[in-house]
């Protein structure tokens, strides 16, 4: 087949959480399977230096913009046969500190970026000299194409575009806008309509698309019967429950070229299911990277995480407060909301032996983090798939998680199935319930035997591309016979 991806982010270019990982990934996975794939991503500050590799694409964009006509250029990579990156150069745009904000705050133009990026997409589509089949978008950032292709379908004279689809990695992050924004997309009015581009007065980019594209997918199983709730649903589980036979969830897979302990850059010491030794080497390093004690008999948890009210850092902080009073350290990487980066800082500086902090983006750390620890903590308020716990897994760390979403469909506890648990579960969200779930790791952590049998169900468990990547071609064929 021939498939063109498009997202705000793809890792190893741009990478704000596990959206970057999946798509990444995704691209590499179905060229490895033999399909012709192209991925559009912006051309963000630093990408060209850090891969020289990029070529300029003999293309130019000049594409309406509201009232404007603006001007972009097209830079390619092929970083596995079969797959080309094309990034969209435009320097006004793309050009910034951050890829969606700054010194936490929003860009003001974040409609004008990516309904520009969405538009290139719809352009490059039509008009790339091979022809896409199917267009696979992702997330808000891109989810404007299916919309902008159904529209020159009907009335732009492209017959025959391709088909659509659109996954929802976080329904929480819509893409809304002011009224004000929806003449940037140079579309005519009569889409904005509940029936279309608006939701309660505003534009909303991932309504569109959850209304246009041919199919729509989310990142578990779990999830997507979650976003048809009130619940979970963000104000469009009725637009979703509609959509329902459209609707499936793909559980993500993970890159393990990149997520392996036996060879992987960032980790000093190798380690394997037979072989847990180089693991204590790595914790020890760990501890004392951080500067805390370098002890094996003292359980450490681990986290790394965007601070954001997804992630449960509220019931998070309260239950380690507690739970600190016992033999343990916790050792936290991750940034964003300032009170909570504020609120970690404080515990490590209550705890000075027995907490760590790092507030930024750091890579080798985060695999450091997950190889190092025994524990890692993902008490999520709801999470669609969710990344961390998958790799923590391949890394013989149990993880930690509330039952929710792809959390829930990764992770399986003692009292689901002894014989196959792999990690412990909580439900209530709240510190009681976190602060049990620590308690049951610091008693499993007294228990090798245990503890190893956990180890080696999550060492050995598969979510490898492969398996997803099949099932995205599936996917792909469905839409393309409907
Ligand atoms: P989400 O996409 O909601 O943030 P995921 O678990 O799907 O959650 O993916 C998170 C990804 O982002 C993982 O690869 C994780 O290691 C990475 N990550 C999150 N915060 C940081 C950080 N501060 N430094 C390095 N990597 C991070
Ligand atoms: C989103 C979700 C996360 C998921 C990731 C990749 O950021 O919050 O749960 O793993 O996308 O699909």
């Amino acid at each position: 087949m021939k498939i063109l991806l498009a997202s705000g982010e793809v890792h190893p270019y741009s990478k704000t959480g596990g959206l970057g990982d999946m798509v990444g990934a995704l691209g590499k996975a179905l060229a490895r399977e033999g399909h012709q794939v192209g991925l559009i991503t912006p051309l963000y500050a630093g990408i060209r230096e850090r891969f020289p590799a990029i070529q300029p694409f003999d293309w130019v964009l000049n594409l309406p913009l509201g009232g404007r006509r603006v001007a972009g250029k097209v830079c390619t990579l092929e970083p596995v046969p079969g797959l080309t990156i094309y990034f969209i150069d435009q320097p006004e745009f793309y050009l910034r500190p951050g890829l969606y904000q700054n010194g936490g705050f929003d860009y003001h133009d974040n409609a004008e970026r990516f309904i520009f990026l969405s538009k290139a997409v719809a352009h490059l589509a039509r008009h790339l000299p091979w022809k896409p089949e199917l267009v696979h978008v992702h997330d808000w950032q891109a989810a404007l194409v299916p919309l902008l292709i159904n529209h020159e379908k009907s009335s732009g004279g492209w017959t025959n575009p391709p088909r659509t689809c659109l996954t929802i990695h976080n329904l929480a992050y819509q893409g809304q806008f002011p009224v004000t924004k929806f003449p940037v997309t140079n579309l005519p009015w009569s889409y904005f309509k509940p029936e279309g581009a608006e939701f309660y007065g505003q534009l909303n980019c991932l309504k569109s698309g959850i209304f246009f594209a041919d199919a729509v997918s989310t990142v578990s199983p779990r999830y997507a019967r979650e976003v048809t709730t009130p619940e979970l649903g963000c104000g469009l589980d009725g637009l979703l429950r509609r959509r329902q036979s459209q609707l499936s969830g793909i559980l993500n897979g993970v890159d393990y070229d990149e997520w392996n302990t036996l060879n992987n850059p960032f980790l000093k010491h190798a380690y394997s299911v037979d072989n847990l030794s180089g693991k204590s080497a790595n914790k020890a390093a760990l501890q004392e990277e951080l500067g805390l004690p370098a002890n094996e008999k003292i359980p450490l948890f681990g986290s790394v995480n965007r601070l954001v009210d997804q992630k449960g850092v509220d019931i998070q902080l309260t239950a380690l407060e507690e739970a600190l009073g016992g033999e343990m350290q916790f050792i936290l990487l991750g940034s964003g909301d300032p009170k909570y980066e504020q609120g970690y800082r404080d515990l490590a500086h209550r705890h000075p032996t027995k907490v760590a902090v790092r507030i930024g983006h750091d890579q080798g750390l985060s695999h450091r983090i997950e190889a190092g620890s025994n524990f890692f903590i993902l008490p999520s308020r709801f999470e669609p798939c969710g990344l961390n716990q998958m790799y923590s897994l391949r890394y013989g760390t149990v993880p930690i998680v509330r039952a929710t979403g792809g959390l829930n469909d990764t992770v399986i506890d003692l009292t689901e199935n002894a014989a196959s648990a792999n990690g412990i579960k909580f439900t209530e969200f709240s510190p009681a319930a976190l602060g049990k779930a620590l308690r049951k790791a610091l008693a499993l952590y007294a228990e090798p035997e245990l503890h190893r049998h956990y180890q080696r169900n999550g060492m050995t468990a598969d979510f490898s591309w492969t398996r997803t990547a099949q099932v995205y071609a599936d996917l792909y064929q469905k839409v393309l016979a409907g």
